[in-house]
């Protein structure tokens, strides 16, 4: 049944076509080259035997332990490596899909991140070592961030907030946006950190939804040289979020906002007479640590619920697995804390682990392209994290950015958000580790609290564009749509069949779309929404989304999203959004639109671009708008996505259009695009 690319359009409309899932993967583009890629390397025998896991066999005893016995695996490490202020009395209670870990037991993650150092060496460590855009730097120890985090929960706790308050935080990257989090959580107080590069609208939307009572935010901040105005975006915001009672606002830029007196109040003056006296308060395993909102298959974005001792753990043991974490290095992950990266590894992961990590503020081609060799070299960073899109930019702006720059202090990659191309995996290795740094190719969620698959880098040889190996306790499964279990080299569904301490305990408010989402299309399992393959070698290659939701630069957008917004637009009809393969950007979105009134023109269109940039954020604004006369539908009504991915891609269609309604519909707008 399959067929030959170049067959007609006409062709395609008179066959029905079984839909493969190694079809639908390859859409990713960058598919057919990690299909062909067999090289493996092998971590050098000098990184091994300084490895805290520095064999297959290490790495398999550990795996094996995990899967034998979960309860007590987790729970040998919880005891040993978080502070209790009560024992807990079990490890796990599963009803699925519902989890609870360390049931019955009391501890707190900013004391795990912070006061657990204390008693160490480590209170004089650097904790947080921060560059500003403009070129400002600041090293932050564990007992000053300690200081600095306990009067802003003193502050907090000023401002009448309790335990189980949310508290939307939407700052640039400085280090009061980790004070901000750990402060929170010091005090039990739910965190939902909105992405700065988010518009008013998106801000109102997580702000009511997560019923947030107090925002943290900062007068504006740095990106490529420009103010970013912060505060006056969340003061349009706050017209529309009735619950929030307090605005805290962090002077970083110096533009000096307009305050409203009875709302906003400066953070230099309620940290001013702030104690600094607040220990953490006592809390339930279970407590909620923080909200964040995430892209899924519609319209409305969810809030993953994550809780303190689970998530705690899970971060903190594959921190230490992933790096292969030494004391001794210098972590920068370039992620911001707007995404599940930053909080997992920048924040929790690095700080539970005792690691001095890097914080960035702005953009990595200001002043120049060299921006991020240039950092590493001054600050000697040992172990780099960034993302596939970044690494691609930088392959674009050239080598001779990075030759200027000694960057022989790095000992470990890493890469996370999105497949990485072995084209781009083999520059990243060559050119900036030297040929001697092994790279970590991440995969996880926000949804997985943390890694959940990964080379552990003494231990697993790696292979361009795969994430290997689980990490312990994880048990994938990959099923095809009748829910059995594939074989080796072929596609299917990535599930995850048992639970895991950092996984995500619910979506904020509505339980009911947490079971539907993740746990009704194969029951028992954690569907993942990803494709995946597993190699004859047992690794496992992740091919792209099996839902609507588009990967941009490593952000995750759903489609739906960007429909919403622009059916919002007075002069849109209709609208149908897709991501088609991007060399930078890893996808872009492309819509198709049709119209009430108006006349389709360039004016329009950039009139459109900006009203999606109003309504959720730059980062969805489409590269690409394409008017039509109608979109194809099935005959329930459904646009037939498929169907404009191939077109936007410039492909002839694979896909099956047996249920398409108006077969006219396909070439008027493959006319238009031509
Ligand atoms: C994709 C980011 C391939 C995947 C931590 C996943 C990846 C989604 C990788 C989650 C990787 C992330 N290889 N794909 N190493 N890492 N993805 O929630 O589709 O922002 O489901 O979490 O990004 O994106 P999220």
């Amino acid at each position: 049944q399959d067929r030959e690319p170049q067959k007609s359009l006409f062709t395609d409309l008179f066959g029905i076509f079984q839909q493969q899932l190694g079809r639908l993967a390859m859409s990713g583009g960058q598919i057919d080259s990690v299909m062909q890629e067999d090289r493996q390397f092998p971590p050098s025998a000098e990184f091994q035997a300084q490895a805290s896991i520095g064999s297959l066999a290490a790495y398999e005893k550990l795996y094996d332990e995990s899967i034998q016995n979960p309860e007590k695996f987790w729970g040998d490490f919880a005891e040993k490596e978080l502070h209790w202020f009560k024992p807990y009395d079990k490890v796990l209670d599963w009803q699925p899909p519902f989890a609870q870990w360390f049931v019955g037991g009391q501890t707190n993650i900013s004391y795990n991140c912070l006061d657990k150092h204390l008693t160490t060496w480590r209170k004089n460590k650097a904790a947080i070592i921060w560059e500003g855009e403009p070129g400002e730097q600041r090293t932050i120890t564990y007992s000053q961030l300690h200081r600095e985090v306990c009067k802003f929960a003193s502050a907090l706790k000023g401002l009448g907030l309790n335990k189980g308050d949310v508290a939307t935080i939407y700052m640039p990257m400085v280090p009061e946006l980790a004070i901000a989090m750990l402060a929170c959580a010091r005090i039990g107080v739910v965190h939902s950190v909105v992405f700065g590069g988010f518009s008013a609208e998106a801000i109102a939307d997580r702000n009511n939804d997560a019923k947030a009572k107090v925002v943290i935010t900062a007068d504006g901040g740095w990106r490529r040289g420009k103010l970013l105005p912060l505060k006056e975006t969340v003061d349009v915001a706050l017209d529309k979020s009735p619950t929030v009672e307090h605005c805290v606002v962090l002077k970083r830029a110096g533009n000096n906002p307009p305050m409203k007196s009875w709302r906003d109040r400066w953070w230099h003056d309620l940290v001013e007479t702030a104690s600094a006296d607040c220990p953490a308060e006592p809390l339930d395993s279970e407590h909620p640590l923080f909200i964040l909102y995430t892209s899924g298959s519609t319209g409305k974005p969810k809030g993953i619920r994550h809780t303190t001792a689970g998530y705690n753990l899970y971060v903190k043991k594959t921190f230490e697995w992933v790096f292969d974490h030494r004391d001794e290095d210098v972590y920068w992950c370039t992620a911001d804390c707007g995404w599940v990266t930053g909080h997992s590894y920048i924040v929790y992961g690095p700080l539970a682990a005792g690691a001095t990590t890097v914080m960035y503020e702005g953009a990595p081609n200001w002043p120049q392209e060299d921006r991020f060799w240039d950092i590493i070299e001054r600050h000697r960073v040992t172990i780099l994290y960034t993302a596939p899109t970044a690494i691609r930019a930088f392959i674009k702006w050239g080598d001779h950015h990075v030759d200027k720059h000694d960057l022989s202090s790095l000992r470990l990659l890493g890469s996370v958000g999105e497949g990485i191309n072995p084209e781009a995996w083999m520059w990243y290795y060559n050119k900036i580790g030297g040929g001697r740094c092994p790279i970590v190719d991440t995969w996880w969620q926000t949804e997985t609290g943390g890694i959940m698959m990964s080379p552990l880098p003494g231990a697993i040889a790696t292979k361009p564009g795969s994430c290997t190996k689980p990490m312990p306790g994880i048990v994938p499964a990959i099923l095809d749509e009748n829910l059995h279990e594939v074989g080796k080299n072929q596609g299917g569904m990535l599930c995850i069949s048992q639970p895991w301490p950092g996984m995500l305990r619910g979506l904020w408010g509505d339980d009911d779309r947490y079971v539907q989402q993740y746990w009704t299309k194969v029951p028992g399992k954690y569907l993942t929404g990803d494709n995946s393959r597993q190699d004859s070698d047992g690794y496992y290659w992740i091919m792209g989304r099996i839902d609507d939701v588009i990967n941009v630069s490593g952000h995750r957008l759903s489609t739906i999203e960007v429909e919403s917004a622009l059916v919002s637009h007075p002069n849109v009809a209709e609208a149908a959004a897709v991501g088609r393969p991007d060399e930078l950007k890893g996808q872009s979105v492309v819509v198709f639109v049709t119209l009430k009134s108006g006349e389709a023109n360039d004016a329009l269109k950039q009139a459109m671009k900006q009203h999606v940039r109003k309504e959720i954020g730059a980062l969805a604004v489409p590269d690409d708008i394409r008017f039509t006369n109608s979109l194809p539908k099935t005959r329930s009504g459904k646009i037939m996505r498929r169907l404009l991915r191939d077109i936007a891609a410039g492909k002839e269609s694979v896909q099956d259009t047996s249920t398409l309604e108006d077969y006219t519909v396909l070439a008027k707008i493959r006319g238009d695009e031509e």
